[in-house]
């Protein structure tokens, strides 16, 4: 979809940290925008900071995890904006801990949050889009979606199964006129849940600005890319070593840092 202008976006996640620097953006590109996440306070700061950008923006306090208030917000959203152009399934949460220390419902909240209700929230807008023969769908999946990481094991698991859908609805959309793309970033610095830390990533693992992830967003878009990695390096290299032998990746976790950054972060968590 070359030209957004215009466009009407439902963003999740858009009371903080990143979902605050797609909408900026979206905004900048004339994007009306639907911004959805649960603190109705977050929804409005960020109204608020994108407002003088000329164009259409409401907020909708909704869980994306339940599905009543999914379809309250499709309802909402619709009957003020009149159709869906896109959909950025931006929202997502991490638990960083030992498998075994994490309570089952976190693991299912993690699941319905990063996976389910992207599914979900896809498959109810697309039939107006596809009656249409036009919209795109993004979703924020992670570097750790293409490598699982220690102590992140079950965002690891949402994370790829966003990939591997996004890689079989893009076939199965093919000549529609609806694109899909999913974007995986390593850790990014300045806002969002890694920054919230407060720690350096380990050298290997590199770390990228927000403005990075949001121009990602915006031209798998424009460009209908299905998958934009947003790392700096040397992270990005990671899959392509695992497919040569994973043990090379192991090595390098074990050795570049990764198993103890997230060790440390499960260890931190456990205290709070
Ligand atoms: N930051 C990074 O380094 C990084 C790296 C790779 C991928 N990502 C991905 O990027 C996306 C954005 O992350 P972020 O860093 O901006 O995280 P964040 O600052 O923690 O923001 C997460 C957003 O998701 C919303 N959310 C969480 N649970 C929700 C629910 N049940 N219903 C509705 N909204 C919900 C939150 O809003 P409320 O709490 O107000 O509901 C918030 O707006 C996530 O999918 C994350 O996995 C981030």
């Amino acid at each position: 979809m070359e030209n957004i202008r215009g466009k009407n976006a439902l963003l999740t996640g858009g009371s903080r940290g990143l979902g605050q620097v797609i909408a900026r953006f979206l905004a900048k590109e004339g994007v009306n925008l639907a911004l959805t996440a649960r603190s109705e306070d977050g929804l409005n700061a960020t109204a608020e900071e994108v407002a003088r950008e000329n164009v259409q923006i409401k907020v909708y306090p909704a869980d994306i995890m339940d599905h009543p208030s999914r379809e309250k917000l499709l309802e909402d959203v619709k009957s003020d904006f009149g159709k869906i152009d896109l959909l950025i399934n931006n929202a997502g949460i991490v638990w960083v801990a030992g498998y075994v220390s994490l309570a089952p419902t976190y693991i299912e909240t993690m699941i319905q949050t990063n996976l389910i209700a992207p599914m979900l929230l896809t498959r109810m807008v697309l039939p107006d889009m596809l009656n249409r023969g036009s919209g795109h769908i993004v979703s924020m999946s992670s570097l750790g979606g293409k490598r699982g990481n220690p102590y992140d094991a079950t965002y690891s698991a949402t994370k790829a199964g966003l990939i591997e859908w996004t890689r079989g609805l893009k076939l199965e959309l093919a000549g529609s006129g609806v694109g899909i793309s999913v974007i995986c970033p390593g850790f990014v610095a300045e806002s969002g849940m890694f920054a919230e830390y407060n720690k350096k990533p380990p050298w290997i693992s590199g770390e990228s600005k927000p403005a990075k992830v949001a121009e990602a967003v915006i031209r798998s878009i424009q460009k209908e890319i299905g998958e934009i990695v947003v790392n700096p390096g040397p992270a990005w290299l990671i899959p392509f070593l695992d497919a040569i032998h994973p043990g090379i990746a192991n090595w390098l976790y074990k050795f570049g840092g990764v198993y103890e950054f997230y060790r440390k972060q499960a260890e931190d968590n456990q205290k709070h």
